[in-house]
């Protein structure tokens, strides 16, 4: 029984090109997974979310759990068959999304009492519990039930969270069954405190996983602070894993990352941008509600290969998004997914070749130079 195992293919300084090997198909590294939260990829088919390129997507335990629930998923298939995608799966833990409710929770040493967002009905997630959840699920790559501190927080309030969320990834681990290609991931906590941080890269390496994923990231602290952050935690974890930098980022912050030595992400702001029409591009930023695109015959992006690009104008867009029109939407969630995977695609490109350095330059330039 093998399960899910990273391969590296290049290096180019601390830059890895790899590939993810799984019961689902083979993920190449760096990649990003669009975010399926409730079973969907919001306003896309899992067909068109294949055609931007995405190998594979992430999915909630918090809200699968409360509809339509995981054993229900379970009894129709699982969640690859419910929601036609045959490819791999992560699923997050919930204890990410669970503190989040804020007032709406009780955290103990054992798990978190929560009241649903949805009808405000009383729930209960534990590590073994979340762990069986993702297991009903049929997730590809299950995570670690943790505590994702906000920052900026006292380091005695870190160390404790960080403490709880290593004795919980120790019981996810029992809880979890193995399967050939299937895998479980710690998530290392700890705030922007190095030795906090090594603490927990350490029991995490100690009890074993598939693969380690950085949390408590991106959770308020700013960019240069996540960067340093990478720059002491990234080296602490075994170099024939894969690394996941939960929750990021902006395309400057998916290229930072990667150059200290990440291999996922996953994100809301490409799909969440696309849904309240801003466009993610080459160039930079766009908002296609502004009125300087009303008589723009020009495609969003000229270097852009997805429908929105090749079929539509700014203004066709401009007049969708202030209609309110549902294919909006749609059309600059394609964009924005395709934009992400070819950035992460190039990048893997120039890691492969040991030119991601001047590739990063003409990235970083084109962004500087603003719209066409
Ligand atoms: N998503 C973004 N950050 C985190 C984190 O720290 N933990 C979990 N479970 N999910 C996340
Ligand atoms: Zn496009």
């Amino acid at each position: 029984m093998t399960p899910l195992y990273w391969q590296k293919n290049a290096q180019d300084h601390l830059a890895r090109a790899g590939s993810l090997h799984t019961a689902h198909g083979v993920v190449q590294t760096p990649t990003f997974m669009p975010v399926g939260t409730v079973g969907t990829v919001k306003a896309m088919t899992m067909e068109s979310v294949r055609a931007t390129g995405a190998q594979i997507v992430l999915g909630n335990t918090y809200h699968l759990m409360l509809r339509p629930g995981a054993e229900r998923v379970k009894r129709l298939g699982g969640l690859h068959h419910f929601m036609d995608w045959p490819g791999p799966i992560l699923t997050d833990s919930g204890g990410f999304q669970v503190m989040s409710l804020g007032p709406l929770r009780k955290l103990d040493q054992d798990g978190v009492t929560f009241r649903s967002h949805i009808d405000g009905s009383e729930h209960r997630l534990t590590p073994e519990r979340s762990t069986d959840i993702q297991n009903a699920l049929d997730a590809t790559i299950t995570m670690c039930f943790d505590e994702c501190p906000a920052l900026p927080a006292p380091p005695e309030a870190l160390a404790a969270s960080m403490r709880l969320s290593m004795a919980w990834a120790a019981r996810c681990r029992e809880q979890f069954v193995p399967r050939a290609g299937y895998g479980q991931f710690g998530i290392i906590q700890g705030g922007t405190e190095r030795l906090l941080r090594e603490e927990s890269t350490k029991s995490l390496i100690h009890i074993g996983f598939e693969g380690y994923a950085i949390g408590g990231l991106a959770v308020g602290e700013g960019q240069a602070l996540m960067f340093s952050t990478l720059d002491f935690t990234v080296p602490l974890i075994p170099e024939g894993s894969a690394r996941y930098l939960m929750g990021v980022g902006t395309p400057e912050d998916i290229l930072g990352a990667i150059e200290r030595g990440i291999d996922m992400f996953d994100c809301v702001m490409p799909t969440r941008a696309g849904r309240t029409g801003r466009a993610y591009t080459t160039r930079g930023k766009l908002n296609m509600r502004n009125a300087i695109h009303k008589d723009d015959p020009r495609p969003i992006a000229p270097d852009c290969t997805c429908p929105a690009c090749t079929k539509f104008s700014r203004a066709y867009l401009h007049h969708l998004f202030r209609s309110g029109e549902i294919l909006g939407p749609m059309l600059l969630t394609w964009h924005n997914l395709t934009y992400y995977q070819s950035l992460v695609q190039s990048i893997r490109q120039a890691i492969m070749v040991q030119n991601l350095k001047n590739h990063a330059t003409n990235l970083r330039d084109n962004w500087q130079k603003g719209d066409w």
